[in-house]
């Protein structure tokens, strides 16, 4: 009777996520273990400085997804190399942490009093805002640098949420050590224009319009781009984007690859 009644709840939650019913309820483990649950639009006040990502749940109808393998590698660059492919066949240490973090608020982001980033991305970062601000345009950030342990809280609370259902989860969370969030060169963007929120609601907005056509300037590049769940093995986040480099992202946008192809090339 038990295992039906899960059964059903679980039949319920899948549904819910189906369509999209929820407004991304999640903040993650903060100071690598305090984990914090909120609804909606994030909560600036209860963010602490390393992250938050309540990611918009809205998973394609796709039968052709990538998921895990069974043999997993270790990354075979280093976590501090801007071309390291992490993905769902490759993964981080665990001890990984980058050393150079710093605030993203130096790079005048808004928001960015309560993210860490690495500084290596920070004067490109500044001139992307500064570049959008010229053009009208308005940025916030919303979540950035997170810890193999953050990461572990984040993904067990999506598999929660979808009442046990890990392929559920596996489409928009990564595991511990397989998220670009652990190297501190991954942020999650959003707008004013969505009151600060992060989701799907941001691929709309003309700042994500902005951000399609502008980011590899300044060496940013989306992470899990529209109809490529299969190579990348997660829904389309129109709001996610790591950096490699305005060199490496001129490249890979000249090669026509999204970052997942031009990063298996490189490793
Ligand atoms: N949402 C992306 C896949 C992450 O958890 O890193
Ligand atoms: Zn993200």
């Amino acid at each position: 009777m038990i295992k039906l009644l899960n059964i059903f709840i679980s039949f319920i939650l899948s549904i819910l996520t189906f369509f999209n019913v929820t407004d991304l309820p999640q903040d993650e483990g903060m100071d690598d273990g305090e984990e914090i649950v909120i609804s909606g639009v994030i909560n600036t006040e209860e963010s602490s400085i390393e992250n938050t990502e309540p990611e918009e749940i809205l998973i394609p109808s796709t039968s052709n997804w990538w998921e895990y393998p069974t043999n997993i590698e270790e990354c075979s660059r280093n976590g501090n190399d801007l071309l390291v492919l992490v993905n769902k066949g490759n993964q981080l240490p665990s001890t990984y942490k980058p050393t150079d973090l710093v605030k993203a608020s130096n790079s005048g982001i808004r928001r960015g009093e309560s993210y860490l980033l690495r500084s290596i991305i920070i004067n490109d970062l500044k001139d992307l805002i500064d570049d959008a601000t010229s053009d009208g345009i308005d940025l916030s950030i919303v979540s950035a640098y997170r810890s193999y342990s953050t990461q572990e809280s984040t993904y067990r609370y999506w598999v929660s949420y979808n009442g046990g259902c890990v392929s559920c989860a596996d489409k928009i969370s990564a595991r511990a050590g397989h998220s670009q969030h652990q190297l501190g060169t991954t942020l999650d963007f959003s707008s004013n224009e969505i009151g600060d929120s992060l989701g799907s609601q941001f691929t709309n907005t003309k700042a994500s319009k902005w951000l399609v056509s502008n980011a590899y300037k300044y060496g940013f590049a989306i992470g899990y781009p529209q109809g490529y769940e299969s190579v990348t093995g997660y829904s389309f986040e129109s709001w996610h984007y790591r950096y490699i480099g305005k060199v490496n992202a001129l490249e890979m946008k000249s090669s026509g690859m999204i970052l997942e192809m031009y990063l298996r090339g490189k490793n």
